[in-house]
């Protein structure tokens, strides 16, 4: 393939980008964007602050914008994020309790709902455990609605959108450690006891170096019988970047069960990271050497 999106449908994956539609008009940037990926993921406009502004008013209008773009072309859609901890509209971080739990709910049901039969794979739940040594879960106003919102959140978004795969997706999991290790075990219970959960989502937003098992992370999970996806990948510029990029990928192709992988920006300038360059193509659109690592190892695999 000569192309990354390309390259990777020829090993039965994808690879995709995050994108938003204020970037549509944008031709310099839409060149890229279409020629190279075959799937999407709405940066900000399918969370929570952007589909529900207020209780049970719904916009769906940016991630109904992405969804019309990536079906003209025949590209996968990644939902993101029906619950998260961040990014919640000011009416919900104002609730508690039974009423949280039920608005949090509620938002799930009607957004898989509405994009049911267009999304490949929905991030149910960002996000939800701690960084540091515990292995536990994030303190977060829903995590004080009680334990089970991350299931209740999977069997609600199965009985709107059974055809989605439902995805759990975190950072800082990007090598076993005991972060991931919860969220392992996690996996594991919701497998033994029929929570439909069909995939986790490995963020790996990196610096200038990566965990030497990350390879061996991923197999684990995939291992539980879930598909593991990469699906924020960014590596801070450095001597290292192209290596780190080249590294990911590899550990993706030698895994049946990693479906695909996603970079969080197009262009170094699109990036959330301001100043780290750590995406592949530079500001002007032009692929970087961890574009060549990337796509020869989608190649190779
Ligand atoms: O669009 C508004 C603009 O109208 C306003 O004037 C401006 C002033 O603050 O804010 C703009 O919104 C910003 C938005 O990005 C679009 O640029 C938000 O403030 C800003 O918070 C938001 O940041 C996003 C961040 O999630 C929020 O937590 C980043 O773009 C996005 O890349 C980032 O993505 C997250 C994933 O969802 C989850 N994993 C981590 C990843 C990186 O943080």
């Amino acid at each position: 393939g000569t192309t990354l999106g390309g390259a990777a449908a020829e090993k039965g994956r994808y690879f995709g980008t995050a994108t938003d539609p204020h970037m549509f008009s944008n031709s310099a940037y839409m060149t890229v964007l279409n020629r190279e990926f075959n799937q999407l993921t709405n940066e900000n406009g399918m969370k929570w602050d952007a589909t529900e502004p207020q209780r049970n008013q719904f916009n769906w209008a940016r991630g109904d914008q992405l969804v019309a773009h990536a079906q003209a072309r025949g590209m996968r859609v990644r939902g993101h994020a029906l619950l998260w901890h961040a990014q919640q509209p000011g009416w919900a971080q104002n609730l508690s309790g039974s009423d949280l739990r039920s608005a949090a709910i509620n938002h799930v049901t009607q957004v898989a709902s509405h994009w049911r039969g267009k999304i490949y794979a929905w991030d149910v739940v960002n996000e939800a455990f701690a960084d540091g040594g515990s292995g536990g879960r994030r303190d977060s106003n829903l995590q004080r609605t009680g334990n089970d919102w991350i299931e209740a959140a999977f069997r609600a978004a199965d009985a709107a959108d059974p055809g989605a795969k439902l995805c759990y997706n975190d950072y800082n999991t990007d090598g076993i450690n005991a972060k991931s290790t919860g969220i392992y075990n996690m996996v594991r219970d919701f497998r033994a006891r029929g929570v439909p959960i069909d995939c986790v989502g490995f963020q790996s937003h990196l610096g200038t170096s990566v965990p030497g098992d990350y390879q061996a992370n991923l197999q684990r999970f995939a291992d539980l019988g879930v598909e593991v996806q990469i699906t924020e990948l960014d590596v801070q510029q450095g001597s290292n970047q192209a290596n780190i990029f080249r590294t990911v990928t590899r550990a993706c192709m030698a895994i049946s069960r990693c479906t695909g992988i996603t970079v969080w920006g197009v262009r170094d300038c699109d990036s959330w990271r301001t100043g780290q360059n750590p995406l592949l193509f530079d500001c002007n659109g032009n692929k970087k050497p961890a574009y060549d690592a990337v796509l020869a190892e989608l190649n190779a695999g």
